[in-house]
C-alpha cells in the first residue's frame, strides 16, 4: 500500500483538491439563482489549500479577498487557485476594512481564532472559524452571544456530524437498534504536524486539533456530557518544526478523557501527537475502528475516521457476521462545512452543524486540563440541541 507523509499529503492535496472538489459537490443542489455569499479567508496555510477548492465549487460562494500575515501566502494562492486579482490583505483590521463581505472563514494558528472571529463579529460579519472558535468556553460563549446581538452567525469545525457514516449511526442509537447504550470509544492520533509550531504551543494540543473530532462525533451520537475526568500528558517535550525550528512542547501531545453522558453512558477518547499510524492522512485505506460504540443489544463500530469514513459495522446478530453499511461517504468531505453554512446563509436553511455543538466541545476541553491538573471530576454548564438528525435510517 502507498504511503504518503504529511506533507506530501498536503503538497498533493493541494494540486489535487480542484479535481476531488468537482465530484463532491455534483449533489449540492441550488434550485434557481441563488444568493452568492462573499467569502473572506483568513489564513493560507496548509487547511487553506483543502478549503478554497471546495468554497470555489459552490454556487453559492464567491471567494473576494484572502489575508494572511505572510501575505505572500495569500499572492501565492491567486495564482495556484485561479483568483485573479482579487484584493490580498496583510492583517484582520486591513481585511475587514477593504473589500465588502459577508463570512470571514478562518483558518488561522488556533490561538488567535477567538480575537479574530470577534473583529470579523463586530464589524458585521459571519464567521466560519476553524477549531476552537476560541481559546475557552468562556470566550467562545461570548463570541455566540455578540452574534446573536447583531443578527450574525457563527461556527465552528469540525464538520463530522455532516457525514453519512454519523448519520446512519445517529439514526441507530436514536432507533434502539444498540438496545441500551453503555459506552463508547473514540480515538485518532498521528506524528504531529511538522510544519507550525503553534499546535504544540499553549493554546494548541492534540485535544483541540484532533480529539476534537471525536469529541464532537461521541457528543453528537450520545448526546451532551455532563462531566468530564482526563489525564493530559507531554510525551515528546522538544519538537522541530519548519516555520520555527527547534521548539519546547507547551501543550498537551496525549490525553485521554471520560465524559459522562446521561442514562449511565461513558464514552472514553484518546488523542495525541506521538501515534504511530501508517495511514495518517491517508485516510481511504484506514481500517482502524475509531469509533465504536456499545450496546446491550449490539454494537457499531466506525471503519477509518471519523472526519473520513469507509463505513460502519453493524454488529448485532448472535448468529450473523457483521455487516459493513454506507461505504459511500456521497459527497461528504471533512473541509466541508465552511461551504455548506455558506450555502445555510444563502438559503436560509440551517445547517446540522451547530455553534452550541462547537462550544460544548470547547467547554469538554478546557475540563478536560483542568480535571488533569487538579485530579477533579469537572461538571459541564454547557449543552446543545439533540438528536442531532430527523431522518429515518432505514438501512439497519
Ligand atoms: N492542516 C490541516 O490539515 C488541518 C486540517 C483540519 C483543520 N486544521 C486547522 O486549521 C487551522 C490552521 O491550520 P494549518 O495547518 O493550516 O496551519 P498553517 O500554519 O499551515 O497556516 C496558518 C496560517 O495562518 C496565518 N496566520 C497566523 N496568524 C494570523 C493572523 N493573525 N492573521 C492572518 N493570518 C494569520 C499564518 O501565517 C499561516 O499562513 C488550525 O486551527 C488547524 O487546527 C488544519
Amino acid at each position: 500500500m502507498k504511503t504518503l507523509s504529511r506533507q506530501q499529503f498536503l503538497s498533493y492535496t493541494a494540486s489535487a483538491g480542484a479535481a476531488m472538489l468537482l465530484s463532491s459537490l455534483e449533489g449540492f443542489a441550488t434550485g434557481g439563482p441563488a444568493k452568492k455569499i462573499r467569502v473572506a479567508i483568513i489564513g493560507c496555510g496548509s487547511v487553506s489549500n483543502r478549503y478554497i477548492p471546495h468554497l470555489q465549487g459552490s454556487s453559492q460562494v464567491e471567494i473576494v479577498a484572502l489575508c494572511d500575515i505572510r501575505r505572500e501566502r495569500a499572492v501565492k494562492h491567486l495564482e495556484t487557485y485561479n483568483l485573479g486579482k482579487m484584493p490580498v490583505y496583510g492583517s484582520v483590521d486591513e481585511l475587514l476594512a477593504g473589500v465588502p463581505f459577508d463570512m470571514m472563514v478562518t483558518l488561522t494558528d488556533m490561538q488567535v481564532h477567538g480575537e479574530l472571529n470577534k473583529k470579523a463579529l463586530l464589524a458585521g460579519r459571519h464567521v466560519w472559524s476553524e477549531k476552537p472558535m476560541a481559546n475557552t468556553y468562556a470566550e467562545g460563549k461570548a463570541l455566540y452571544d455578540l452574534a446573536g446581538s447583531k443578527g450574525l452567525k457563527i461556527w465552528g469545525a469540525p464538520a463530522v456530524v455532516n457525514s453519512p457514516q454519523f448519520e446512519f449511526m445517529a439514526g441507530l442509537v436514536r432507533d434502539g437498534k444498540l438496545g441500551r447504550i453503555a459506552s463508547a470509544h473514540g480515538q485518532y492520533g498521528h506524528t504531529g504536524p511538522g510544519w507550525s509550531g503553534f499546535f504544540y504551543e499553549k493554546g494548541g494540543g492534540s485535544m483541540p486539533d484532533l480529539g476534537v473530532y471525536n469529541m464532537a462525533t461521541l457528543t453528537g451520537l450520545l448526546g451532551p456530557a455532563r462531566a468530564v475526568m482526563a489525564m493530559t500528558s507531554i510525551v515528546n517535550p522538544e519538537r522541530t518544526v519548519d516555520d520555527k525550528g527547534k521548539i519546547k512542547v507547551e501543550a498537551e501531545d496525549n490525553a485521554h478523557i471520560l465524559l459522562e453522558h446521561d442514562k449511565g453512558v461513558i464514552s472514553h477518547i484518546m488523542c495525541g501527537f506521538n501515534y504511530f499510524d501508517p495511514h495518517g492522512h491517508e485516510a481511504g485505506a484506514q481500517s482502524l475502528h475509531s469509533i465504536q460504540v456499545f450496546g446491550d443489544q449490539g454494537n457499531m463500530r466506525l471503519v477509518g475516521y471519523d472526519w473520513e469514513s469507509n463505513g460502519v459495522y453493524l454488529d448485532n446478530s448472535w448468529t450473523e457476521p457483521p455487516v459493513l453499511h454506507v461505504k459511500d461517504s456521497k459527497g461528504y468531505q471533512w473541509q466541508e462545512g465552511a461551504t455548506k453554512v455558506a450555502g445555510a446563509l444563502a438559503t436560509g436553511v440551517s445547517p446540522r452543524i451547530n455553534a452550541l455543538h462547537a462550544l460544548h466541545v470547547l467547554e469538554i476541553i478546557e475540563a478536560a486540563r483542568a480535571s488533569s491538573d487538579t485530579g477533579r471530576k469537572i461538571q459541564l454548564e454547557s449543552s446543545f440541541p439533540w438528536p442531532m438528525i430527523t431522518v429515518t435510517n432505514k438501512q439497519a
